[in-house]
């Protein structure tokens, strides 16, 4: 008999691996130095605190309509125009955080059985979403010796009839890489030819060090093939607001916004208040938190290459770094382990972002530099000790 306790749709659906690190490292005594963590370390600035608030305080406290409030919409339009995107408020739907607004992308533009294809390594939850709207994801590993660069033929070559979607994240999590421009257009154009859409999951644009990354939105010839996520998370240090938006053709926003009602109906109505103030509020919070991160990038490749017997790239966005350390002994999963249990460090194995991560770890630095500095010494001591090897 069949268990029916839950759906089967949803028993496939395995849990994070980073979750599981951070609930092993819950329970573990000692003074644990966490580098897995995928949210800013600072707080949310403070103009956007009183936003919420006054906006609560002034009755802000009733349902929005489902596509989030239009000033809201219009500001996101504003800041996607100012990066060369044909965005409009009446396209923009506000959602409870970039994952939501992936969810209902994946579960408007594709049908059951078909294919999402996702270049990894990759941030893990378009994968069960994948799994959740019944189409099949299809990975695409990219190459380590090119620094996991997009290999547009490659993904190419994934891209068929059956595609539905194309992931493609722009600074990555976890590999900090920032794809070039033309490979991702030429990503664009294919899945243009099979009717598909790409999906730009763009909500570390913000937080790039080198250079002020292009909106794929804006640099295709096909926009009406390419759905921008992004949200308040990354950029303003607003992970637990929950404000997220897309940004796309018609008929994909108007569908995400009738379904939005069978799902949460609105976004958090003071958090809309909060994100309004965050967009068009002063940019200096922002500005301030990327020079952090980008001298924290600089601090955490510089020490990591000092460690013999692991390399690293340095990367170009986002907060991590993300490193080779397939001389160790184990699966990235037994040296994230041994790392956790034996030197009170908790680092993302890379077989959490694919198999295109295996022998990798992720270290966020979304942390300070004491901490940084504390956890890759313990790291440093684990690989002389041989311990990882
Ligand atoms: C690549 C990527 N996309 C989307 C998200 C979703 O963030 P949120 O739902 O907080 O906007 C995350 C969060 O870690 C992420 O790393």
């Amino acid at each position: 008999m069949t268990d029916r306790s839950v759906s089967a749709r949803v028993a496939r659906i395995e849990p994070q691996r980073i979750r599981r690190l951070f609930d092993l490292a819950t329970d573990h005594d000692g003074d644990v130095v966490h580098l897995e963590l995928g949210e800013p370390d600072f707080p949310t600035p403070e103009h956007v605190v009183d936003a919420a608030a006054t906006a609560a305080r002034e009755g802000e406290t009733g349902y929005t309509p489902n596509a989030g409030i239009d000033p809201l919409r219009r500001a996101v339009a504003d800041r996607l125009r100012a990066d060369g995107v044909d965005a409009d408020p009446d396209r923009v739907v506000v959602t409870t955080g970039g994952v939501e607004a992936l969810y209902l992308t994946l579960l408007t533009v594709t049908d059951p059985g078909d294919e999402v294809v996702v270049p990894t390594p990759a941030w893990p939850n378009p994968f069960s979403q994948a799994r959740l709207a019944g189409t099949e994801p299809v990975e695409v590993p990219l190459s380590p010796a090119d620094g996991f660069a997009l290999d547009a033929d490659r993904l190419i070559d994934a891209i068929g009839d059956r595609t539905g979607a194309v992931v493609v994240t722009s600074p990555s999590n976890p590999t900090g890489r920032v794809f070039e421009t033309a490979a991702m257009e030429r990503v664009v154009e294919a899945a243009a030819r099979h009717d598909a859409y790409v999906v730009a999951d763009e909500v570390y644009h913000e937080l790039a060090y080198d250079r002020h990354p292009e909106r794929l939105a804006a640099v295709t010839e096909y926009p009406e093939r390419v759905i921008t996520v992004d949200s308040c998370s990354k950029t303003y240090a607003m992970t637990g607001w929950r404000v997220g938006w897309l940004s796309g053709p018609e008929a994909v926003t108007a569908a995400v916004t009738k379904i939005h009602e069978s799902t949460t109906s609105c976004v958090n109505t003071p958090a809309q208040h909060a994100a309004l103030a965050a967009l068009t509020g002063p940019d200096e919070p922002v500005r301030e938190m990327r020079a952090a991160f980008e001298r924290r990038r600089d601090a955490i490749v510089d020490r990591l290459r000092e460690i013999p017997g692991v390399s690293t790239t340095r990367p170009e966005g986002a907060f991590y770094a993300f490193v080779d350390a397939s001389d160790l002994s184990g699966s990235s999963m037994d040296v994230a382990k041994r790392l956790l249990f034996e030197y009170d460090v908790v680092a993302a194995p890379g077989s959490a972002f694919g198999e295109a991560g295996e022998g990798y770890l992720r270290f966020s630095f979304a942390n300070d530099l004491g901490r940084i500095e504390l956890g890759l010494e313990r790291f440093e001591r684990m690989v002389r000790e041989g311990r990882g090897r």
